[in-house]
């Protein structure tokens, strides 16, 4: 689509049929899996849904995207803030294009109107827009239903510093308990008969250097 009075170069037939195939799948109407090779404009195109979902008139409250990593999720929540931020201020003709080019449409005055205001609306939203991983998505609604999901009410996510420690102690604690076992069944009386000390050269294996003799031996 051409808007009158553009000053951008034409483009090639290429990027024309690139930007027609974006267009296609930012438009909300349509359920779509894009599948498309690096660089190739994935996350504009799920930026511009967004878009076309707010500029529709969806509360932002009730939109949820979700991402595999955090990464994506603070990309795409950029990039929506910073053209939202963009559309209170530019001038009106840069808005008109930008519009147009994510409809495929001139857009009617009011939609103008809209998008101008966007930026406001999105931050006041209660609860906010949700751009998230599916991780926190998912730990938030354990959270919201831990007797439904079973897990204990408040509980913590681990990061991996927490569960190296966990790990440790959950160790040490199962050691101490099948110590504590092996001395209430007499099987820690052959630490006090035995006393193990590293077998010295020039001896033979003897009951010293071994473990207990009810032991057996593992093949
Ligand atoms: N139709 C287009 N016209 C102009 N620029 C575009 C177009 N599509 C994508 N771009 C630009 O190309 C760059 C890469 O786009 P984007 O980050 O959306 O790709 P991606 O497929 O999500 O990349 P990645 O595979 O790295 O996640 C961005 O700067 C984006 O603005
Ligand atoms: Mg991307």
């Amino acid at each position: 689509m051409s808007m009158a009075g553009s000053s951008r170069p034409a483009l090639s037939p290429a990027l024309v049929e690139a930007n027609e195939r974006q267009r296609a799948a930012a438009d909300p109407a349509a359920s779509v899996w894009v599948a498309a090779s690096a660089g190739s404009g994935k996350t504009k195109v799920l930026t511009d849904r967004l878009l076309n979902l707010l500029l529709d008139g969806a509360a932002p409250e009730r939109l949820l995207c979700l991402t595999y990593t955090k990464a994506a999720a603070a990309e795409m929540s950029t990039r929506l803030q910073s053209r939202l931020a963009a559309w209170t201020v530019v001038a009106e003709p840069t808005l008109l294009e930008d519009l147009a080019a994510l409809s495929g449409t001139v857009p009617p005055q009011a939609r103008l109107a809209k998008a101008r205001r966007l930026f406001a609306e999105v931050l006041d939203a209660p609860g906010g827009l949700k751009i998230q991983t599916i991780h926190a998505f998912a730990q938030s609604l354990l959270g919201r239903f831990p007797l439904e999901a079973g897990v204990p009410p408040g509980f913590r996510l681990a990061d991996d510093r927490a569960s190296a420690v966990l790990l440790a102690e959950a160790e040490a604690a199962v050691l101490a308990r099948a110590r504590a076992a092996a001395d209430g069944t007499g099987h820690g009386g052959w630490r006090r008969r035995w006393r193990w000390s590293p077998r010295r050269p020039g001896r033979s294996s003897s009951a010293s250097s071994c473990g207990p003799p009810s032991v057996p031996a593992r093949a």
